[in-house]
């Protein structure tokens, strides 16, 4: 899913930071496939994967309980993720980041998502 588009945005429906991604990449002329994660079949399952991804260097989980627990705290960090040429970007504060440093337009630009 993540690689056919230049830029795939994972979202859930009523996400404030996945709207503000959104509206930032739409300002900056990509049109990014958005999957809804809430109106995806197998949605849960892919954001929790999107959630470790995420979150690789995991700061030390103070219960680590299994599943459901942790997976449901996990779910806001899994959103938005942000693919760019079939790799993970990042989320909000990632995309933001390149994009206060200047090297978001390039990296968009290299996967085909920008053509000025
Ligand atoms: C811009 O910031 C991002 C995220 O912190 C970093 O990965 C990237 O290397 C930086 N690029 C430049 C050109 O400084």
């Amino acid at each position: 899913m993540a690689s056919g588009n230049a830029v795939v945005v994972f979202s859930v429906s009523g996400c404030c930071m996945c709207h503000v991604v959104k509206r930032l990449l739409l300002g900056l002329g990509v049109g990014p496939t958005v999957y809804e994660l809430d109106q995806e079949l197998g949605g849960r399952e892919i954001q929790a994967v999107l959630a470790q991804l995420l979150s690789a260097p995991s700061s030390s989980s103070p219960s680590p309980s299994t599943t459901t627990t942790s997976a449901a705290a996990q779910m806001n960090a899994a959103v938005p993720a942000v693919f760019v040429g079939g790799k993970l970007l990042g989320g909000v504060e990632k995309v933001m980041s390149c994009h206060i440093n200047g090297s978001l337009v390039p990296l968009l630009k290299q996967a085909g998502a920008l053509w000025l």
